[in-house]
């Protein structure tokens, strides 16, 4: 047992993944928090998941469910951005629900296909059939959805298990309809046997979703900090990451010292998707130039590389602080660490507009205040290549 214990923990996945949800082995530092959320949701609480964009919200939330399900829990798992309309959110639901107590996918088409009465391509149980019966059958869109959302307190009377569902991307949902919000809550609050997990990028409009009074989901849900999860910046512990960066080199027959793991930490601040990044750029350029030790100058080289990798993700990131007026401006400033309220030719910005950037910078997660009008980004990748926007290029000056 010990030595199959050891074998899967050594089953290291072959880079270092970047994109979307990382496997088991690969989510850096958050043991102690999927524990706590794993315990938290078996016993019936639900859960609010807000955090910055790209620290592994949903690579948690996966593994969470992984476990909820070893445990013989049913789950399902909504990506609200996937839905366009409630109908669509609804049959999301209901085919991840019926996904997980089939044991397969596809459950939902057949459902459907029965209702036609066409032939299913697979077969379904007769009492999990009855239970989506309603919703596959319904013709008002808002029905289907209202039916939809019982289905978890359905499944749970029925098939007698604790039922946990995710709900990813939830602010997303707002926009399907005026009143989804409340049908949600008004739904799901009396539910037996059933937990939520609630998760979002936009920390500021989730927060206000579940803590301001007169809100739909007012109270509704506990937040399970993520982004300062035991205190560490990101909520991950900085040796969890020395940790894994050694293993990982160490499985592809590449040495690194501590200086330069502390030196990827320092240019990355430990953010999740820029680490992987740059360590996965790092891992690419030894690999072409069969490099077997990393050195501080390969280190500064891969950081250029993911910097041109992640410029993508940025740019869509910097256009959305666009919405709002200043906070570019405001934005710029904190990159550039120049006085936040000064005027200045190129436009001067009113102190109380700065006040109102700074509170949305930081209630978006992307700044922290690190002292009396000083503020720094979270994320220092982020912060250089905002730093580099109007950066007039080397060739143009001609050095
Ligand atoms: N704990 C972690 N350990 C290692 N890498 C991580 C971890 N969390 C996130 N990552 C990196 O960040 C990437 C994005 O992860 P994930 O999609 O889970 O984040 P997210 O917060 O859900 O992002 P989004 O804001 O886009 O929804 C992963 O592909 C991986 O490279
Ligand atoms: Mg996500």
């Amino acid at each position: 047992m010990a030595r199959l214990l050891g074998a899967r923990r050594a089953k290291l996945s072959p880079h270092f993944p970047v994109g979307g949800p990382v496997e088991a082995a690969d989510l850096v530092g958050r043991e102690p928090y999927v524990r706590q959320a794993v315990s938290r949701l078996g016993d019936g609480e639900h859960l609010l998941i807000a955090g910055p964009r790209r620290i592994g919200k949903t690579s948690v939330m996966f593994e969470v469910l992984r476990r909820l399900r070893r445990k013989g829990v049913v789950t399902a798992y909504v990506d609200c951005l996937g839905a366009t309309d409630v109908r669509g959110l609804g049959e999301r639901l209901a085919a991840s629900l019926l996904a997980s107590i089939e044991g397969r996918e596809g459950g939902l088409e057949d459902a459907r296909a029965i209702s036609l009465g066409m032939r299913p391509r697979g077969r379904i149980r007769v009492e999990h059939l009855e239970l989506v019966m309603p919703i596959v059958r319904e013709g008002s869109a808002q029905r289907a959805f209202d039916a939809a959302l019982d289905l978890p307190r359905a499944v749970a009377a029925r098939v007698g298990r604790r039922v946990v569902v995710a709900l990813d991307e939830f602010q997303a949902a707002g926009r399907l309809g005026p009143r989804v919000f409340d049908v949600m809550r008004a739904r799901f609050q009396a539910q037996r046997g059933v937990a939520y997990a609630f998760l979002g990028s936009e920390e500021g409009i989730l927060e206000e979703l579940f803590s301001s009074k007169g809100k739909a989901l007012y109270r509704f849900a506990v937040a399970h900090d993520l982004a300062q999860a035991g205190g560490h910046r990101f909520g991950i512990d900085p040796s969890d990451w020395q940790a894994y960066l050694d293993r990982k080199f160490d499985a592809k027959r590449i040495s690194i010292g501590e200086t330069e793991i502390d030196r990827i930490l320092d240019l990355t601040g430990g953010h999740p998707q820029d680490t992987m990044q740059l360590c996965a750029a790092l891992y690419h350029f030894m690999q072409d130039q069969s490099l077997r030790a990393v050195t501080g100058e390969l280190v500064d080289a891969a950081y250029e590389i993911a910097l041109r990798e992640l410029e993508r993700p940025f740019a869509l990131h910097w256009t959305d602080l666009g919405g709002q007026k200043y906070l570019q401006a405001v934005a710029k400033r904190i990159a550039r660490d120049e006085p936040l309220y000064a005027a200045r030719a190129d436009g001067d910005v009113p102190r109380a507009e700065v006040l109102r950037a700074l509170t949305a910078l930081r209630a978006r997660g992307l700044v922290m205040r690190t002292g009396r009008g000083r503020y720094e980004y979270l994320e220092p990748m982020f912060a250089e290549h905002v730093r580099r926007l109007d950066a007039v290029p080397a060739i143009v000056l001609g050095r």
